[in-house]
């Protein structure tokens, strides 16, 4: 099996295939897609393509996409339809439109064929090849263009992708594992990213060492299910903690997302003992009730899943939760779903994501009857939003009259003049661009700048962001 470091070495020998054609990627999904996006960004580059500002200024369109909902799909389709009318009333030539990731993955040659058809279409294994295929589209006469398809799983190729040097609200992402071998039964990824493969701890210690030589001071560990990470059996996610927390000139870990099964108490005894490693805990529950988890093969029951909050906090400093929620699966009752608003009362999370149940071609939850009606399935999803708000506010309040610290990350887009602030335990504040009694900084400068770190006041909040300030 050719290793990682191999196929970067490989990957890494410069080309000019791409003769300046431009190149646009638009990304759809997870945060695992924005990683890929910038990493097929990085194999273009290497081989001679440009980035294009946008779908006018663009020779190719990548549509990077997620398969996870229905709707999301459906969204991709109609993008496609819509790019190439845009073009079209811009008196633009036609563009060359590919389709990545699990889209790609799960309908391959489907996507080249109907009204809204691509030229290309890669999946989530196969970027290597990305760079080849596009320079042989765009350069062959267009009655000679034939449409192409790169889809399948390999077990050979460990992990294409080049690391990603852009940071993301300045923490840069770094894919430890693809894909995922649990089978919840409504969920699309085993099938659209194949089993969990774990990038060896070498790899993923060589891609930050690289990150931090080019200044990054905090990553973004991500997977599917990092919990699940272990390494050839003998070096778990706890293990990966400890070692990337030795990489000097980092400052701080994240990471995202983690299934309850696999967290641990040793593993949160690491998280709470490594002083890098943020405080904040991802852990989709989806369901309250012990028999909707039990057929969504959650293979956790509700009380266990509490239990590990509770022990969570009692060994993470500050730890803050977030979730996510589906409502509406096949059979959930009145009384399931209000097992779930009772989980939200219990554990009190800083955040949730919350989907109405939206059934995937051949998962096995397939299998039942959607049953749940729509309305139904939007009157549990309100009042799922409406408690977490309720909840929220409360929890909120609490905080105002402290005093936070986090590091600047963008520019907030409101109000003007300020900068919005993260902290370890992954909550928001935005801070005004100047120095003032209750506000001070590091920075000795008057002006803020990202990656700088800040403390402030807090004195009120907005849904999820607080306010800071005289
Ligand atoms: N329907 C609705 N939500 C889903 N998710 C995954 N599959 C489905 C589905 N078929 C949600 C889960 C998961 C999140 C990324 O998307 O809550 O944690
Ligand atoms: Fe899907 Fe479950 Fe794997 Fe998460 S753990 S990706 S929900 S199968």
């Amino acid at each position: 099996m050719a290793s990682f470091q191999s196929e970067l070495k490989a990957l890494n020998q410069p080309t000019d295939r791409g003769d300046g054609c431009r190149v646009f990627i638009e990304t759809y999904g997870c945060q695992m897609n924005v990683y890929d996006s910038q990493a097929i960004g990085g194999l273009l580059d290497k081989d001679g393509f440009e980035t294009a500002d946008d779908i006018f200024d663009a020779d190719v369109v990548l549509l990077n996409t997620c398969s996870v909902r229905e709707l999301a799909e459906h969204k991709i389709i109609s993008r496609v339809g819509e790019i190439r009318r845009q073009r079209r009333n811009a008196d633009l030539p036609p563009v060359t439109v590919g389709i990545c990731g699990c889209m790609a993955e799960r309908l391959g040659g489907e996507l080249q064929k109907g009204t809204n058809r691509v030229d290309l279409v890669v999946g989530v294994d196969n970027y290597d090849k990305l760079p080849g295929m596009l320079s042989e589209l765009v350069t062959s006469q267009s009655s000679a263009r034939r449409k192409r398809t790169a889809t399948g799983h390999r077990s050979d190729a460990h992990y294409v992708a080049p690391p990603s040097l852009y940071p993301v609200n300045n923490s840069h992402l770094v894919t430890i594992h693809k894909g995922c071998d649990y089978k919840c039964t409504y969920c699309i990824v085993p099938y659209t990213r194949g089993p969990q493969t774990e990038k060896s701890p070498q790899a993923i210690l060589d891609e930050i060492h690289t990150l931090v030589d080019s200044g990054a001071t905090e990553v973004t560990l991500l997977g599917q299910n990092v919990t699940a990470y272990n390494w050839q059996k003998e070096l778990d996610f706890a293990a990966l903690l400890e070692s990337v927390s030795g990489i000097d000139g980092l400052e701080r870990i994240r990471f995202l997302t983690g299934h309850p099964k696999d967290m641990h108490p040793h593993t949160m005894d690491a998280i709470g003992s490594l002083d890098k490693v943020c405080p904040w805990l991802h852990l989709p529950i989806q369901s309250g009730s012990n028999a909707v988890l039990k057929r969504m093969k959650r293979l956790y029951k509700r009380d266990e899943y509490l239990e590990m909050v509770d022990y969570a906090r009692r060994v993470i400093p500050d730890v803050t939760f977030s979730t996510d929620i589906i409502v509406g699966f096949p059979g959930e009752t009145e009384e399931d779903f209000q097992a779930t608003l009772e989980v939200l009362s219990r554990v009190k999370y800083d955040q949730i994501f919350s989907f109405k149940y939206s059934e995937r071609p051949g998962v096995p939850a397939a299998k039942l009857a959607d049953d749940i009606s729509i309305d139904e399935k939007k009157r549990r999803l309100a009042e799922v939003m409406a408690l977490q708000e309720k909840t929220w506010n409360v929890e909120a309040a609490r905080e105002v009259g402290k005093t936070w610290t986090g590091i600047v990350e963008s520019a907030a887009r409101h109000p003007r003049d300020s900068w919005r602030v993260r902290t370890p335990n992954n909550r928001k504040f935005v801070v005004a661009d100047g120095l003032s009694s209750n506000l001070f900084s590091k920075n000795t400068n008057h002006g803020l700048k990202i990656g700088d770190e800040v403390s402030a006041l807090i004195t009120g909040f907005a849904n999820t962001t607080f306010l800071t300030g005289e």
